[in-house]
């Protein structure tokens, strides 16, 4: 066996929340609501911009995504250099711990949230320290009081994956306040598209305030690019250019950039699907509380069903048995708001809290899908 560093086997294992091969016989039929996708096909001018690139791939792609960072900056009114490009933001939370997290340093987020900070500060041999979620939401000041002398980032999802809750610009500007500027704080909007202000407020607005503030975005979600692999930070220049050095040489392809370039030439179609999917996130959470489930509103293009851990183990096995997949947590269960028919088979599947029947076997072998 080989050495390994100290710690690397505690490394929480990313869940994978899909089914293996689409072309598994196996796995026809599935209705896939666990990974927070878009459930549409790209647009048919991104398809095109898609193939014209797969055309070119002998050569590797443009090394620093000047375009992609070129129509960016202009998207979000800031300078091409605030921006780092990611194989996915999955990449630029890596870069993060990267340049700022080690041995001997703490990286500081709520629970629950996205599970891969965890992993991201945990690879980097940081201590994590995770502050509670109050009443579902992130508790901005409880956070602030956590951060000590050794908390190198403060990870912020924002609205928060699972329960779908957002913060305020003003609860993001008091948290950036109370938090020194030596610490990193990343604050990952992956979900931004799919929320209403005043509920939700970006923190792209507190940029010009605070160097220390590193805002995530991804076309994985609402732009429907989750199978290409393309997301993005904006920090101040400083920031970016340390980013930049822990970045994998090409790690966004050229098919990715030239998908994500497409999609912003894109923006009212990709707004109608974004208002699709928000219709549907209404009328299945009126049509789930409705039926007694407890469901805070949510911001992302998912729901959050709080259940006792028996509930969200018979929730997630009766919704497999009708081939609809859904993600299973210990406090309960997480429902990607899909295409219309595909929430109708969810909403034909799951029932009402009391209608569920014992947890059995079937729902603990399902549990890590
Ligand atoms: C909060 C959050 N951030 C980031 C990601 C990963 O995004 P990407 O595909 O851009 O790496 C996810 C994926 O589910 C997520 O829920």
């Amino acid at each position: 066996m080989i050495r390994v560093r100290r710690g690397i086997e505690a490394v929480p294992a990313y869940g994978v929340g899909r089914l293996g091969s689409a072309e598994d016989p196996a796995n026809q039929g599935f209705v896939q609501l666990i990974s927070n996708e878009s459930p549409f096909a790209p647009l048919p001018s991104v398809s095109d911009a898609i193939s014209r690139a797969a055309a070119g791939a002998n050569r590797y792609p443009d090394f620093d995504g000047v375009v992609l960072r070129a129509r960016l900056a202009e998207v979000h009114g800031v300078e091409a250099e605030q921006i780092v490009l990611g194989c996915g933001s999955i990449e630029v939370c890596h870069q993060a711990a990267a340049i700022a997290a080690g041995p001997g340093s703490e990286v500081l987020h709520a629970w629950p949230t996205f599970p891969e900070y965890t992993t991201v500060a945990a690879l980097s041999g940081a201590r994590v320290r995770r502050v509670p979620l109050t009443q579902g939401r992130h508790d901005v000041d409880a956070m602030a009081d956590a951060v000590s002398e050794q908390t190198r980032i403060v990870f912020v999802c924002n609205p928060n994956n699972p329960t779908g809750t957002a913060l305020t610009e003003a609860e993001v500007a008091h948290l950036l306040d109370k938090i020194p500027s030596t610490c990193l704080v990343v604050v990952d909007e992956a979900y931004a598209e799919f929320a209403d202000a005043p509920e939700f407020g970006s923190a792209l607005n507190l940029l010009g305030a605070h160097e220390n503030l590193l805002v995530l975005r991804t076309f994985s979600k609402a732009y429907g690019l989750a199978g290409l692999r393309v997301g993005y930070g904006i920090t101040s220049a400083e920031v970016a250019s340390l980013l930049r050095l822990a970045k994998i040489p090409f790690s966004v392809g050229s098919v990715a950039l030239a998908a994500a370039i497409a999609s912003l030439d894109a923006g009212d179609e990709l707004a109608a699907r974004i208002a699709s999917v928000k219709a549907e996130r209404h009328r299945v959470a009126t049509r789930l509380t409705g039926r007694g489930w407890k469901i805070p509103p949510s911001q992302a293009n998912f729901l959050w069903i709080a259940a006792d851990e028996d509930r969200a183990a018979a929730a997630v096995r009766r919704c497999a048995e009708s081939k609809v997949l859904v993600r299973r947590f210990p406090d309960g269960v997480r429902i990607t708001v899909g295409a219309e028919e595909e929430n109708t088979r969810l909403l034909d599947a799951l029932g009402s809290p009391d209608g569920l029947p014992p947890t059995g076997v079937a729902a603990a072998s399902l549990a890590g899908r």
